[in-house]
């Protein structure tokens, strides 16, 4: 191109990067990306192939990793798990310091690597993905050091699985190894079958940093060698992928007691009010959508502009859209790369061809040929609209319109994710008031996509669980030292006679702020240990738990204050200790034995310990490396149910209660099965002590059948399961409807892991500066 030529045309000439350095690296590798199992590679097979999207030509070969492949590298991680901990913090941070300056010296090798491998264009790639996957080891060496006086209570969970996809190979990598390794954890990795690259180098980089062997496994292959490694003999399992994988991935680990955490899709919003920065808030879009081709589980994929400005942000918008560059990823200037895989394309372009509302328009751009798609925007698309509710992971932004603040709230939470919401005003009070009301794990104000090591990152609803990153992050690879004793089943005692007393004493459910006959109309006699007959209580069914949940959704007891959560919370305590001696004997007849008092006394100093701690479990502010803030704020995780514990029956009740309402969540509790009569008495202290209809409901009957409805309720966010293995068990296995959260509890003492399940962090971004 001539001088005069670009004088003329203003055009971006290429800039390519050098491909040179990394194919010359598969070619030493034996052009073959294989296992790397116990320190050694292999075995190297070439069952699968390794395409660069932009060219369709193979890049590498790759091992299909087998299930006895597979649970080998589980054997030489759990070999390795406890010298790795024993180590000690301070000497695992240095393996972690080591790997970070190692990844630094080969930062644009990898960031080549990752952009020949996926298709990203090599900006990003260079500019965001390795930085960033660098400073997650930079951080977590941190963490490793400062364990043992920061995190005291805590140690390793042991053998890690880990399954990541291909939108962001080495940086998901660095978000599930740095944590795991930081807190005396081994791990056995798979990455994506598309984009194994990265991770092949990586386990090159552990053995440069001289990591002992068997710390650190990488397992190649495709979603059947990750369904080995979930059947394997591993300790957790932590998936980042489809939200369809990730059920499977819940289902499968439901009755093997493993850990779980799930980071999933989403459909996340992309709000601008009329008072935007209209510029800002379309240069913030371009990151939003077209940063690594819309690829991205957080990509703020739904546009929902102010009626008032949608017109005129549409066309600014379009534009933008026609500036874009798509072509070579490993072009410099280029901002839009290929799509990850054919296959990918044509699910991207199945979705939009089937689309017959609003309008479509596509940059008008030149695409080359193969697999590329243009940055495409669809306007004027209903809420309900397929594709304003479906993950299309590619490069399309569908956009509808709003009036008022509250309608944008509606429509934002109008989706069955919940992982990131973007929000654009120049009043920082809406934005203020707007942020705590969307259903997201993280809210960038006045930008988008940010993210760093010490900022927690993850979803709710069915966008999963679990946090990555930050001081929150570490509690997934990490278990309390001072673990409950499991709960176990007691049988309850038989009588043969109803009693001849003329008053009825059929007890009733509580749901609602009312007392309740039971949908189904049975009721369930209950004994003393002598047989002695001591009342009915109900047994609840199906519409029952349906009936508790409704009351719990209709209750604002989330809004209120710490402060009068606490004030309710004294007060229930205050009336339990008026009628101490009234349930002491009530709990010596049920049960047996003297031990009633004592229970009692247990209960009212819980009930004081969570009114205390109601106003004081707070968030953080995070210091992450921008001008500007990330809160970390708890939230209360929502409708939480629980399944008490057969014995303690009124301390096994209200601490779960206590904790639940401290944290701000609403609760419906399954009464111990064979002593129930505490629970149905409870309901008296609750309807004089101003606790909102709706926030406690109090069921009693089979918890078996309870659990497997329990389970399947799609409006539960969490299960607290204090009862049996087997109780938990059906309640896991129905819990992947809609991706719930489940927690077996803790033990009494421990209130910060109580508080921590009755809690979720939401991160919001909110940058300094005009
Ligand atoms: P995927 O969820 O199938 O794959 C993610 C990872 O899971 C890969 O490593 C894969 O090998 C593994 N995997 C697949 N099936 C498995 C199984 N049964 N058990 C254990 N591991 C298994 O995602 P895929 O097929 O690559 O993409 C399909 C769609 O998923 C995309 O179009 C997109 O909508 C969504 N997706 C979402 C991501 C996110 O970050 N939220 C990331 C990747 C894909």
């Amino acid at each position: 191109m001539s001088i005069e030529t670009i004088f003329d045309t203003m055009d971006y000439g290429t800039a390519p990067e050098d491909r040179g350095p990394a194919l010359q690296w598969i070619k030493n590798h034996g052009g073959i990306a294989g296992p790397y199992i116990n320190g050694k590679w292999g075995p190297f097979r070439d069952d699968l192939t390794v395409c660069n999207p932009a060219t369709g030509e193979k890049l590498s070969g790759m091992t299909q990793t087998s299930a006895k492949e597979v649970a080998e590298a589980v054997k030489c991680a759990r070999a390795a798990q406890p010298s790795w901990e024993a180590l000690g913090g301070p000497a695992r941070a240095k393996f972690l310091y080591a790997i970070a300056r190692i990844m630094q010296k080969h930062a644009r090798l990898l960031a080549v690597m990752e952009s020949l491998d996926n298709g990203k264009p090599i900006r990003e790639s260079r500019d965001i993905d390795i930085p960033l996957a660098i400073r997650h080891f930079y951080h977590h060496a941190g963490h490793a050091q400062l364990m043992k006086t920061a995190l005291p209570d805590r140690k390793a969970l042991g053998v890690c699985g880990q399954i990541i996809p291909w939108n962001f190979p080495l940086l998901m990598l660095a978000w599930k190894i740095a944590p795991a390794l930081a807190m005396g954890n081994t791990v056995v990795l798979k990455p994506a079958e598309y984009t194994p690259m990265t991770a092949i180098l990586f386990a090159d980089i552990c053995s440069q940093a001289e990591v002992p062997p068997g710390v650190v496994n990488i397992i190649t292959g495709d979603g059947s060698t990750g369904e080995s490694l979930v059947e394997s003999d591993v300790d957790k399992i932590a998936f980042t992928g489809s939200t369809a994988v990730g059920r499977k991935i819940q289902d499968s680990v439901a009755t093997n007691g493993k850990s779980l955490t799930l980071e999933l899709g989403g459909k996340s919003p992309y709000i601008v009010f009329d008072d935007a920065d209209i510029d800002s808030a379309i240069e913030g879009l371009v990151d939003a959508i077209w940063f690594n081709q819309g690829q991205v589980c957080c990509a703020g994929s739904r546009l929902l502009v102010h009626e008032a400005i949608a017109e005129d942000f549409h066309s600014r918008l379009k534009v933008r859209m026609d500036k874009l560059r798509i072509g070579d990823p490993l072009d410099k200037s280029i901002d839009v790369g290929a799509i990850v895989d054919p296959i990918q394309l044509l699910q991207i372009k199945k979705l939009v061809a089937a689309n017959d509302a609003g309008e479509t328009y596509h940059a008008n751009i030149t695409v080359p040929d193969g697999c590329y798609y243009p940055p495409t925007l669809i306007t004027g698309l209903h809420p309900s609209d397929t594709l304003m509710q479906e993950e299309i992971f590619g490069p399309v932004l569908v956009s509808t319109t709003f009036r008022t603040p509250s309608e944008a709230i509606e429509v934002a939470n109008n989706t069955r994710y919940g992982l990131a919401a973007t929000l654009w005003t120049e009043n920082i009070n809406l934005a203020l008031e707007i942020a705590p009301k969307l259903v997201a794990g993280v809210v960038w104000v006045n930008a988008t996509n940010l993210f760093d090591a010490a900022a927690g990152f993850g979803g709710l609803r069915e966008s999963g669980f679990g946090r990555e990153g930050g001081w929150e992050g570490l509690q997934a690879y990490t278990k309390t030292t001072n673990p409950s004793v499991p709960a176990k089943a007691v049988a309850a005692f038989k009588g043969t006679s109803a009693g001849s007393d003329p008053v009825d004493r059929t007890a009733k459910l509580y749901i609602g702020g009312k007392q309740a006959r039971p949908d189904g109309g049975y009721s369930q006699a209950i004994y003393a240990p002598k047989g002695q007959f001591l009342g009915h209580v109900p047994i609840a069914n199906r519409k029952d738990v349906r009936n508790a949940v409704q009351a719990q959704t209709l209750c604002a007891w989330g809004k209120s204050s710490g402060h009068l959560r606490a004030q309710i919370l004294y007060y229930v305590a205050e009336n339990l200790s008026a009628r101490r001696e009234s349930f002491a004997k009530r709990i010596d007849e049920m049960c047996g034995g003297k031990a009633g008092l004592e229970e009692v006394k247990d209960a009212i100093d819980i009930l004081f310990c969570y009114a205390a701690w109601a106003d004081k479990f707070e968030g953080r502010a995070k210091s992450v490396p921008i001008r500007g803030i990330a809160l970390a704020m708890r939230e209360p995780v929502g409708r939480i149910a629980a399944l008490c514990p057969d014995a303690t029956p009124l301390l096994g009740l209200v601490a779960p209660m206590a904790a639940a309402l401290a944290t701000g969540n609403t609760i419906t509790l399954c009464a111990s099965q064979p002593f129930p009569l505490s629970g149905t008495d409870f309901y008296h202290i609750l309807e004089t002590s101003d606790v909102p209809a709706g926030a406690v409901n109090i069921l009693t009957g089979q918890q078996s059948e309870l659990a497997a409805h329990i389970g399947a309720h799609m409006d539960l966010d969490s299960v607290w399961c204090l009862s049996t293995q087997e109780v938990a068990s059906s309640v896991k296995e129905k819990a992947s409807s809609n991706v719930k959260r489940i927690w077996q509890g803790a033990a009494l003492d421990d209130h910060n892991s109580w508080l921590d399940a009755g809690t979720e962090i939401k991160t919001i971004w909110v940058p300094y500066g005009e």
